[in-house]
């Protein structure tokens, strides 16, 4: 029987495989006939991609896209949306281009395309894989029912530096949380069948390294070891890829002195040929065109270069368009290195099923009924519920009783635009809800909530204008800030509880909003301490699209609720973890530091040749600092809940492991407070010695449970060989025989441990 379902099974893979390979020569049969009839000039045309200019994010903005359609001159559209326009332009392609070949339709769709969900930070803190990847699902409906079919996501950078403020579009600073979740998004965007009308192709990005950019500052060089590469930055990148990520983007970065743009040993050597990628690889906004201000050469000679480094698709800048047949007439690239281009960009096409029906995703009625449906905006809600973290909660300041008078105070108590965060160039800003709306939502006449307001207490109004990216302005009032302080206590005086809605504006991160001062803007601290003399609990509901600094808050305010910037119902959302319908159980991505001076931050770290004594702060001839201890202000994984937790030891199955073997470690887990919660159970490896230096932790595993109050639950862990694994001086990915010690608990720091070892 057993021989038969194998055989089966074999059979079935054959079959599987043979209609894969069958399908490959049909498409590779389809694409020669197709490029036999093209011209060069047709086949460079492919390679243009240009703007619709519906978000744009550089200098200079396409033009003439009508005639160059008509002309064959472009391969792909972004930042185009609704099923007419997408159809008008694709109809120009199909009916009036010499080849009929079709465009294919990108955009920005990063956290959400009408329906908005949290930044990627925020999804990222709920440690929730399914629902990550059903965000990236909804979001392929909606932006495919609008007529799409590429996003530029996940943006998988790993970065440790808050002060850089593309932090907000990735899933923080840990290699293998980002992993996951990279391979999550794929497969939400992607489904089973990119063919199929509601999904789009991913594009992962920014390949290499964009979030170890020097200083925090956006586009600041990177220069980095080939062994922090391989184990740290690259893992999220190829996990994307492994999940069947279709297409890649090049960074902005220079990498040890090539940029990642016309670098060939990162875009052929690893990417190619070491990961075996065989997708199609588009360059960031004008990237090519960067290169010149980078110093390697003119815009023919930099077209050049990053043809040859394996670079297909060029964004906006039309650097190919306008260079590539004058190179290929002085032999600078060859017919081969147009041809393979062009190729992946039809394969592309193909896959998307975009030549069997150039219009099948422009549905006006699937316009009409996929998007900001009911299920899409309560699935944003529970999302959103689920990536708060709660900070702090002195003596249960929350859940916040639905009675009494409650006064919101801040500038971002009642910005709805504000609420979705960076990326959210497709939501309907205008009509979000914002705090205030959301609040009352949820309580009706229950609470007398009285406000105030005070936009012009965000940050000086020159900082808001640099910081405005797509055109978002917050309504600023003149009045001096006293002024405004002494309105606010006046509101604050009849209340309750005040609850203050404070942080950054959703422009004060994301692309170009570097910062290197990481506190709440000045005006808003005064005005929290002035909400604090008064007496009352202070409830700070932070704005944030990274990590702030917050070491005086922390001090000072009795409860702290960071929300990041939550999506479209982050209203609503907030309104139900402050009054205790939804326990909070996020958990950070990223380290908050106690201040700028300690970054890069990471729980990850070496352990240097003189670490500190644990609990210690500072000794002379020590690794630390004169003026602030060594640690976090909260840790990588932190995050309260309602309830309380208890971790019993860690229990093993065994403490020696040969390298076929597995180790089952096993916490039992207590909900000893008095909520039902959730709690996301971490597990940490340390491998004590190696043939080269090892973090003092790496998270290998979690998993989020949920326990009712008084409930306790075994969670159990297997860990092999595989989970040990890094590579070497010499690259190779090995797993070297020795003692690890094994961490279990709510947080980074926070942990049970045990010791095994591997033989
Ligand atoms: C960003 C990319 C984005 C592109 C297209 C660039 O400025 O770096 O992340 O995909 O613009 O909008």
């Amino acid at each position: 029987m057993k021989g038969i379902t194998i055989w089966m099974l074999g059979l079935a893979l054959s079959w599987s495989v043979s209609l894969k390979a069958q399908t490959d020569i049909k498409m590779d049969q389809f694409i020669s006939d197709l490029m036999g009839m093209m011209t060069v000039e047709e086949k460079i045309g492919q390679l243009n991609l240009v703007t619709g200019g519906e978000a744009v994010t550089g200098s200079v903005v396409s033009t003439g896209v009508e005639a160059k359609i008509k002309a064959g001159e472009i391969g792909g559209i972004f930042s185009m949306s609704s099923p007419a326009r997408i159809r008008a332009a694709q109809e120009l392609a199909v009916k009036h281009s010499r080849l009929g070949i079709p465009i294919i339709f990108g955009m920005d769709v990063i956290h959400g395309y009408k329906t908005m969900f949290p930044i990627p930070l925020g999804l990222a803190a709920t440690w929730d894989m399914d629902l990550i990847r059903e965000s990236a699902r909804i979001a392929a409906v909606e932006a495919s029912a609008d007529g799409l079919n590429w996003t530029f996501s996940p943006m998988v950078d790993i970065s440790r530096d808050p002060r850089w403020g593309r932090i907000s579009e990735g899933s923080g600073e840990d290699t293998y949380l980002s992993s996951r979740i990279a391979a999550e998004m794929v497969k939400g965007y992607q489904g089973d069948n990119l063919a199929a009308n509601n999904t789009l192709m991913a594009c992962v990005k920014h390949f290499a390294l964009y979030g170890a950019a020097e200083a925090g500052r956006d586009y600041h060089t990177t220069d980095m070891s080939l062994h922090r590469m391989y184990n740290e930055y690259f893992p999220p990148y190829k996990a994307a890829l492994d999940a069947g990520a279709g297409t890649v983007m090049t960074s902005f970065n220079d990498i040890n002195g090539v940029p990642a743009t016309a670098n060939r040993w990162l875009m052929t050597d690893v990417l190619r040929e070491q990961w075996g990628f065989k997708g199609m690889v588009v360059t960031d906004y004008t990237a090519i065109n960067e290169l010149v201000e980078h110093g390697l050469g003119d815009l023919q000679t930099v077209s050049a270069l990053a043809l040859k480094a394996g670079v297909h698709m060029d964004m906006v800048g039309e650097g190919y368009l306008t260079t590539l047949k004058k190179s290929l007439e002085e032999g600078k690239v060859t017919q081969v290195d147009i041809d393979e281009a062009c190729r992946l960009v039809l394969e592309t096409k193909y896959k998307l099923g975009l030549f069997d029906d150039p219009f099948r995703y422009c549905d006006e009625e699937r316009a009409k009924t996929d998007i900001l449906t009911t299920a899409h905006l309560a699935k944003a809600r529970e999302i959103a519920g689920k990536s708060f973290v709660l900070l702090k909660n002195e003596n249960n300041t929350l859940p916040l009783k639905k009675e009494g008078t409650l006064a919101l105070i801040g500038p971002l108590a009642n910005t709805g635009s504000n609420m979705p965060g960076t990326w959210s160039v497709s939501a309907d800003l205008e009509n979000t809800p914002s705090l205030l709306e959301g609040m009352q939502d949820a309580l009706g006449d229950k609470v007398n909530i009285v406000q105030h307001l005070g936009a012009n207490l965000l940050s000086d109004a020159a900082y808001q204008e640099r910081a405005t990216m797509f055109g978002r302005t917050i309504p600023r009032d003149d009045r001096p800030e006293a002024e405004i302080i002494a309105e606010a206590l006046q509101v604050a005086e009849s209340a309750d509880v005040i609850v203050a809605a404070l942080g950054e504006s959703s422009e004060m991160s994301g692309e170009s909003s570097s910062r290197t001062d990481l506190d709440i803007p000045d005006t808003q601290k005064r005005l929290l301490e002035a909400l604090l003399k008064t007496g009352k609990p202070v409830v700070l509901v932070l704005f944030a699209g990274r990590p702030l600094t917050l070491t005086w808050e922390h001090e000072h305010v009795p409860a702290i609720l960071n929300v990041w910037f939550g999506g479209t119902e982050t209203g609503k959302a907030v309104a139900d973890v402050l009054f205790g319908d939804v326990n909070p159980s996020g958990k950070l991505p990223a380290t908050f530091p106690q201040n700028v001076g300690q970054i890069p931050l990471y729980y990850s770290s070496k352990n240097t040749g003189r670490p500190l004594a644990d609990g210690a702060w500072f000794e002379k001839f020590r690794s630390n600092y004169l003026d602030v201890t060594n640690e976090p202000l909260y840790p990588f994984g932190y995050g309260l809940s309602y309830t309380t937790y208890t971790y019993s030891n860690i229990q093993l199955d065994k403490t020696n492991m040969k390298a076929d073997e597995k180790i089952t470690a096993t916490v039992t887990v207590t909900n000893s407070g008095n909520y039902d919660g959730e709690e996301v159970v971490q597990l940490y490896i340390r491998d004590l010695v190696g043939s080269v230096t090892r973090p003092v932790k790496e998270l290998k595993g979690f998993q989020k449970i949920s326990l009712k109050k008084g409930e306790s639950q075994n969670v159990f862990f297997e860990i092999g060989v595989e989970d040990l694994k890094f590579y070497n001086d010499a690259l190779e990915f090995v797993a070297e025989p020795g003692d690890f010690k094994l961490f279990i608990g709510t947080n980074s720091s926070d942990v049970k441990e045990a010791d095994f070892s591997l033989l």
